[in-house]
C-alpha cells in the first residue's frame, strides 16, 4: 500500500495532470483534495487532449477510482461539460465519487470574483472563476455544501450573506434569485448519481491496502499560507492539506511528489524574479505552447529558479521529483538557472517574505539539441544531475512531450 501526494512547486501548470496520467497504471484510486475549476490539467491520450478542470487526471483508467474530495469547490457548469466530454470519448464516469462535503461555487461566488478583482487597485488576475469567494463564503460559515444542494436544504442563509456582500459593490447590483435557483435545480441532478462521504471510502480503501495518488491543484508559490502573498490562489496547495483535503490521516501519506518545469512559467500578476521579457523568455512561449489551460491567457516565461524549488522541498516535505518540458529547453545554446537571489549587496538562498530588490544570480549550464534519443542525452542528464545536486533530492520521472509515452523513469 502506498500513498504519494503530487504537488506543483511553482506556480501552476507544470504539466500536473500529465504526470498524473503516467503514474496512474500503478494506482488504484487519485483524489484531488483542494481548488477547483481555476485549475486546467491536461492529458493527451491515444492524440485526443483532455483538460480537466474538476475531475481527477486519473480517470481515464475507466476500472480505477476517481475522487473529488472535500477540500474542492466544484462549479456544477464546468464540472457538467467535464463529463459530457469524457462521456463522448467514451468514458462513463461511473468510476467517479465525489464529496458530500464540498463547496459549491454559486453564481454569486463568480459575480464576487469580477466585482472584487474590478475594485482591486493592484489586481490579482484571478481567473474569475469565483474560487476565493466561494472559499471566502466557506471559511465565513456561509457557504452551500454538494450535501445541501443534493438534500434541498434551506440556503437563504447563504443568499442573504452574498446579497449583502454583493451589495458593499453599490446598492444597486443584487444577486440574481432566479438563476441561482435553476442553477441548484440542474446541479442537483448533475450530482446525484456521484455523491457519497469520500473520505470513508478512502479510508475504507486504504485498509483494504489499495495505492492512493493524492492529486494536487495550483502550485506552491499560490498557496494561500507559503505563496507570493496576496497574489495566490485561496487554497492551501501544498502537501499538508492532501489530507484534510480528502479526509485521511496525514499519517497515511508516504511519498510527496513536486513536478516542476525544466524553467518557470507564471499566469497572473505577482514577483516573477526570473522572468525573461527577452528572446529566451519567447522561445519558452512559443516552443512551450505556453497558454492558460483555463483562461487562455499567455504565461508569464523566465529560467529554472532553484531557490524556489529548495523552498518547495521543506514546505512540502518533497520526496522526489518530476521534471517536464525539458524539450523546451533544445535548441538553447545556454541554460540559466538561478541559484540565489541578490539583495542589498548580500545573497540570499532562501525565498524572503518580499520579493522586492531580489535580483537573481544565475549559473549558467550547457544547453541541448535533442533531448531523449534512445535515453536522455548527456546534457540533460547533467542539467537533471544538478538539479538533485542542489536540492538533494532525487528526480524520478523526466518527460519530454505532452503524451505518456514521453516520460522516462530514471533509476
Ligand atoms: P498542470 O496544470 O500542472 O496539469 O499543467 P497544464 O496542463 O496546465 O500545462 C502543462 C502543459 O504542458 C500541457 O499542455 C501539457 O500537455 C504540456 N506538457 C506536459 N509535459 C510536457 C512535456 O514534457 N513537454 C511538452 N512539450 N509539453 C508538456
Ligand atoms: P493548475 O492546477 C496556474 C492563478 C491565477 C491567479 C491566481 C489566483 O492548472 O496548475 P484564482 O482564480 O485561483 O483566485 O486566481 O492563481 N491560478 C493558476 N495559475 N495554474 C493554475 O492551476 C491556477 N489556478 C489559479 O492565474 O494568478
Ligand atoms: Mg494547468
Amino acid at each position: 500500500m502506498v500513498v504519494l501526494a503530487l504537488v506543483g512547486c511553482q506556480w501552476g501548470d507544470e504539466g500536473k495532470g500529465k504526470i498524473i496520467d503516467y503514474l496512474m497504471k500503478d494506482f488504484d484510486i487519485v483524489a484531488r483534495y483542494q481548488g477547483g475549476s481555476n485549475a486546467g490539467h491536461t492529458v493527451v491520450y491515444s492524440g485526443k487532449k483532455f483538460r480537466f478542470h474538476h475531475i481527477p487526471s486519473g480517470i481515464l483508467y475507466k476500472d480505477k477510482m476517481a475522487i473529488m474530495g472535500n477540500g474542492m469547490v466544484i462549479d456544477c457548469d464546468v464540472l457538467k461539460n467535464e463529463i459530457e466530454e469524457l462521456r463522448e470519448n467514451g468514458f462513463n464516469c461511473k468510476n467517479l465519487f465525489i464529496s458530500d462535503r464540498a463547496h459549491i461555487v454559486m453564481p454569486y461566488h463568480k459575480q464576487m470574483d469580477e466585482l472584487e478583482e474590478r475594485a482591486r487597485e493592484k489586481k490579482i488576475g484571478t481567473t474569475k472563476r469565483g474560487i476565493g469567494p466561494c472559499y471566502t463564503s466557506k471559511v465565513e460559515r456561509s457557504g452551500v455544501r454538494v450535501y445541501d444542494l443534493v438534500n434541498n436544504t434551506d440556503i437563504s442563509g447563504a443568499i442573504e450573506a452574498a446579497e449583502n456582500r454583493v451589495k458593499s459593490f453599490g446598492d444597486n447590483i443584487s444577486v440574481d434569485r432566479e438563476g441561482i435557483e435553476r442553477y441548484c435545480k440542474k446541479s442537483r441532478d448533475l450530482l446525484k448519481p456521484y455523491v457519497c462521504d469520500t473520505s470513508l471510502l478512502l479510508n475504507e480503501k486504504i485498509e483494504e491496502g489499495k495505492n492512493l495518488l493524492l492529486e494536487g491543484a495550483q502550485g506552491t508559490l499560490l498557496d494561500i499560507d507559503h505563496g507570493t502573498y496576496p497574489f495566490v490562489t485561496s487554497s492551501t496547495t501544498t502537501a499538508g492539506n492532501a489530507a484534510t483535503g480528502c479526509g485521511i490521516g496525514p499519517n497515511h501519506i508516504d511519498e510527496v511528489m513536486g513536478v516542476t518545469k525544466a524553467y518557470t512559467t507564471r499566469v497572473g500578476e505577482g514577483p516573477f524574479p526570473t522572468e525573461d521579457h527577452g528572446d529566451e523568455g519567447k522561445h519558452l512561449l512559443e516552443k512551450g505552447a505556453e497558454y492558460g489551460t483555463t483562461t487562455g491567457r499567455a504565461r508569464r516565461c523566465g529560467y529554472l529558479d532553484m531557490v524556489i524549488l529548495r523552498y518547495a522541498k521543506r514546505v512540502n516535505g518533497l520526496t522526489s521529483l518530476a521534471v517536464t518540458k525539458l524539450d523546451v529547453l533544445e535548441g538553447m545554446k545556454k541554460v540559466k538557472v538561478c541559484i540565489a537571489y541578490e539583495k542589498d549587496g548580500g545573497e540570499i538562498k532562501e525565498i524572503p517574505v518580499s520579493f522586492e530588490g531580489c535580483k537573481p544570480v544565475y549559473e549558467e549550464l550547457d544547453g541541448w539539441e535533442k533531448t531523449f534519443d534512445i535515453s536522455l542525452t548527456p546534457n540533460v542528464r547533467e542539467y537533471l544531475g544538478f538539479m538533485e545536486d542542489t536540492l538533494k533530492t532525487k528526480i524520478r520521472l523526466a518527460s519530454f512531450g505532452s503524451g505518456r509515452e514521453e516520460t522516462i523513469e530514471l533509476e
